[in-house]
């Protein structure tokens, strides 16, 4: 049988060469597009939406598509967070950050562009989805992405105010919870089923967490080598995280906690189909 970090790597392979497609024009602003966000990295969010789709009872065709959608979004979110009035980092997938590679200009843009075309791809006629539940999927993707989702949680993270573990589970919420959770609902929306909906919410929210902590440890104790990202940039920018309030071994146990939970949400599915694995896969992550 396949590994699952196999199966993803397989997954993303086959997703970055329909991303590759849709950046092809020959323009600056399609290079670095092209350049941030081909080839992906873990592809979490697209093969999580994925799944959702396949719950859901919708065929591989219809995937590509909407995991484009998501991990186009991600990598808007990603090149912003690298900016130097964010982030300020040099490398992603351990490559130089769009704005190094191109300007920071066009690294605004390129950001700009890529979560127009998310929107783009989950908007486009199609007879494969009821439209209903396109606008369902791309209302959720909105709100997850404007002043009381991403951008709020970004905002927060900057400002630095963040003193409670309760207003630091918030803040990852919104500024990487929120994106993984409304990928995690992706199928349910489409589709229209609540049940399915309702659960996948409360999943996605456990994961989304889950991912952020373990983003925040990988900060302290991952190797550039694996996360393609300089280590220590948290500390280096003053940032609020898990490892500075709880912590490394209570990040770790809050980790462990949090897989828990939302295993024992995806017991509630008739079939759970790859979520299991993707779960371990997020909470034991060395990139
Ligand atoms: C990094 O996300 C940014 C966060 C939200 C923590 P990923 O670790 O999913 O990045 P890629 O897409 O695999 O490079
Ligand atoms: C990024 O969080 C969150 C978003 C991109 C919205 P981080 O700043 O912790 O992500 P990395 O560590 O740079 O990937
Ligand atoms: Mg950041
Ligand atoms: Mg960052
Ligand atoms: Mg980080």
């Amino acid at each position: 049988m396949t590994s699952f970090p196999l199966l993803l790597k397989d997954f993303a392979e086959n997703l970055d060469a329909f991303m590759g497609q849709i950046l092809s024009r020959p323009s600056r602003l399609d290079q670095a597009m092209r350049y941030s966000a081909v080839p992906s990295g873990k592809a979490i969010r697209g093969f999580l939406a994925g799944e959702s789709l396949h719950l859901a009872g919708f065929s591989q065709d219809t995937v590509w598509g909407v995991a484009a959608a998501f991990e186009l979004f991600h990598t808007y979110s990603l090149i912003h967070d690298d900016l130097p009035c964010m982030d300020n980092a040099d490398l992603r997938r351990g490559r130089p950050t769009c704005h190094l590679a191109f300007d920071e200009a066009t690294a605004v843009l390129a950001g700009d562009a890529l979560q127009a075309e998310a929107f783009a791809l989950l908007s486009a006629p199609t007879p494969l989805f009821p439209i209903q539940g396109q606008m369902r999927l791309i209302h959720r993707l909105a709100l997850s992405a404007g002043h009381c989702g991403m951008a709020l949680g970004q905002a927060i993270d900057i400002a630095g105010t963040v003193t409670t573990l309760q207003d630091l589970k918030t803040m990852h919420h919104l500024k990487t919870g929120v994106l993984i959770q409304t990928a995690a609902m992706a199928g349910g929306l489409l589709r229209g089923d609540e049940a399915l909906t309702r659960t996948m919410e409360t999943f996605g929210a456990l994961l989304g967490l889950a991912f952020q902590v373990r983003d925040d440890l990988l900060d302290i104790d991952g190797c550039p080598q694996e996360t393609g990202k300089t280590a220590g940039q948290d500390h280096h920018n003053q940032r609020v995280t898990f490892v500075s309030v709880l912590g490394a071994a209570g990040s770790r146990d809050l980790l462990y906690d949090l897989e828990q939970q939302a295993g024992d949400c995806l017991k509630s599915l008739p079939n759970a189909g790859h979520l299991p694995d993707l779960l371990s896969f997020v909470i034991r992550r060395q990139w």
